[in-house]
């Protein structure tokens, strides 16, 4: 059937044609009615008449490819869309592909997934159904689209409140992780998800996958090139694998490679290899499209390796990129057979020219370990081998290149190292403790020591104490004695002195001088005899007293006793007493004598009327 051709001006198949030799975007497959009329939308954006004028607008201008690009690629999905065609996947052939599997690998291929959602989708079913260990341990999803930005967005795994709508509350709760105002998938399943540009028209297909998703992508395809997709998807499949449709697209009844296992929800399995290749006999388009088997075989088998592998022929074109370095690089079929220094991979995640040369050059795998390359939104590190290719006859061929994926070990031997730090630390301080207690052993020792000193100089100085306190016993001792003798001697010496003083008391007047002539007692009849107390004259020089006696007619005779050793002298004076009665007084002076020696003199005086 021939399709309408649009009705602007230009050639449009020419349009079409400079896209895909400049960009290498092949929508000459794609259904033009629809095709048309998103190209027309550019058109009239950027007020171009027609497609000629459109075509040397994007020679001009290569940023409109990205603005074309943005209008034919509709990368419009949604988290469980069709909910009654996943009911169905999750209830009959997710149950059915895990009973036929046992506990082997599951791959599954979300091919056109657009931002994410379909393949996410995917991820849950799964998860809910093996749990989320074994989904972590057994479950690859390979998610693959043209669209670089629409893949960037998936990768990122980050949705926003309207696009998670259609994920039921609880299982938003488990597989999601608020982040302000957006939900993140949980990052531990997120690596089961692997994004890649891949194009379903030129790129070979991914291998052993058990379900198919392809939904909403090839109703933009034309009938023929649906055909050949198709026959693509039935080599990816497992024998019994599933393919799982959009709503709105049914198979051709020509291939017979596939047999509807539910028609309304668009689930279909895999004809058996037998009847397949019954079926490729009969669909000549398809044969014709299908590459020879060796060819097949050998693709298939270099992309089951684990590892990207890229090869170079020897004018410096890519010849070979098995899946994961298509995955992994961004690579697609469209660039075999293009010069190596006019793609990506040529620079990053290492330059490779330079290294390609000297394989050459030494005949030897040039080796590289632990290469840096930031991918998505993590760094990964890569060991890089580039081999020089030798044919049969040991013709260099041109050179293989190896990126192995050594994150997980380099992760571990980042983990050993910290580890290993984390014990050194951990020994060093160790150590310094141990000195530390060492030093504060020591110390201790020392004030233990000093302790010790201080103990035995207290002790010392406690037993002076001691000592001193018993010196003080006995002197108080001594001196209580001392005490009570002196106590007596006063005693004795109060008795003398009454003695004394009832002597002196007994006599008449009588005063005692000293060898000084102070006067040492006056008694009370001296005191009745002049007028004058004791208080007032002891301690007085007996020459200045001022009474009625006419003292210094005493000083003479005083001396003379006093002098002449043991002499005794008798004066008479007159006198006046105290009544101021004149009175002859008769003085007898004698010598105090102590020890045969004059201490002073005694004075005893008697009034005798005066004639
Ligand atoms: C409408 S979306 C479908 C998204 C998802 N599968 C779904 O059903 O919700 C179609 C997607 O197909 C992608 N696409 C278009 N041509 C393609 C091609 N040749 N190879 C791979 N993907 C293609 C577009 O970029 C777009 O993201």
């Amino acid at each position: 059937m021939t399709e309408p051709l649009p009705e602007r001006p230009g050639d449009f198949d020419a349009l079409l044609t400079y896209v895909r030799d400049a960009r290498g975007f092949d929508f000459t497959g794609y259904k033009k009615p629809s095709l048309a009329r998103r190209i027309d939308k550019r058109l009239q954006a950027r007020r171009a008449p027609g497609y000629d004028e459109y075509r040397a607008l994007l020679e001009q201008d290569p940023d409109e490819f990205v603005e074309l690009f943005n209008t034919i690629l509709i990368n419009v999905t949604s988290f469980f869309r069709d909910e009654f065609a996943w009911d169905y996947l999750r209830e009959v052939v997710v149950p059915r592909l895990l009973v036929a599997r046992d506990d082997e690998q599951l791959r599954l291929w979300s091919t056109g997934c657009a931002t994410g959602e379909e393949a996410f989708s995917l991820s849950i079913v799964l998860a809910e159904a093996l749990g989320v260990d074994d989904f972590k341990r057994r479950v690859k999803i390979y998610a693959t689209d043209v669209d670089d930005d629409a893949l960037r967005f998936g990768r990122h795994a980050t949705y926003s409140p309207k696009q998670i709508k259609p994920v039921p509350e609880e299982l938003r709760e488990k597989y999601f992780a608020r982040e302000d105002h957006s939900f993140a998938f949980r990052g531990d399943l997120r690596r089961a998800v692997i994004f890649g540009r891949h194009d379903l028209i030129q790129d070979p297909p991914i291998s052993r996958i058990d379900l198919l998703v392809s939904r909403n992508t090839l109703m933009y395809f034309t009938p023929e090139v649906q055909s050949r997709v198709l026959a693509n998807f039935h080599f990816a499949l497992r024998e019994d694998g599933y393919l799982f449709l959009g709503k709105s697209e049914a198979l051709t009844a020509k291939t017979n490679l596939f047999k509807p296992v539910d028609l309304k929800r668009r689930v279909f399995a895999k004809v058996p290899q037998r009847a397949e290749r019954k079926a490729f006999a009969r669909d000549e388009r398809a044969t014709l499209l299908t590459p020879p088997v060796e060819a097949v075989v050998r693709d298939a088998g270099l992309d089951v390796v684990s590892v990207a592998f890229i090869a170079i022929d020897r004018e410096g074109n890519l010849a070979l990129a098995n899946l994961q370095a298509r995955m992994q690089f961004g690579l697609s079929q469209r660039d075999l057979g293009r010069p190596i220094q006019d793609l990506e991979i040529s620079f990053r995640p290492v330059e490779l020219r330079s290294r390609i040369e000297q394989a050459y050059m030494e005949r030897h795998p040039v080796s590289l370990r632990d290469v840096a390359w930031r991918a998505a939104e993590e760094t990964r590190y890569l060991d890089v081998q580039v081999s020089p290719l030798n044919s049969g006859t040991g013709e260099l061929v041109g050179a293989g290149i190896t990126f192995t994926d050594v994150t997980r070990y380099r992760r571990l031997q980042i983990a050993l190292q910290e580890a290993r730090r984390d014990a050194e630390t951990a020994g060093e301080e160790l150590q310094a403790t141990v000195e530390e207690l060492e030093t504060t052993n020591e110390e201790l020792q020392a004030t233990n020591e000093e302790l010790e000193t201080t103990n035995e100089e207290l002790q010392a100085t406690n037993e002076e104490l001691e000592t001193m306190n018993e010196e003080l016993e006995s002197t108080n001792e001594e001196l209580e004695t001392m005490n009570d003798e002196l106590h007596q001697r006063s005693m004795e010496l109060n008795n003398t002195n009454d003695f004394l003083e009832a002597i002196l008391a007994s006599l008449p007047a009588a005063i005692v001088v000293d060898r000084a002539l102070r006067v040492q007692a006056w008694n009370a009849g001296a005191r009745e005899l002049w007028g004058l107390t004791a208080e007032e004259t002891v301690g007085q020089h007996f020459m200045n007293l001022d009474i009625g006696l006419p003292v210094d007619k005493l000083h003479a005779p005083l001396r003379g006793v006093l002098g002449d050793h043991g002499s005794r002298d008798i004066v008479r004076l007159d006198a006046t007493n105290r009544r101021g009665r004149a009175v002859t007084t008769r003085v007898e002076l004698a010598p105090l004598q102590a020890d045969g020696s004059t201490d002073g003199v005694i004075l005893m005086m008697e009034t005798e009327d005066a004639q």
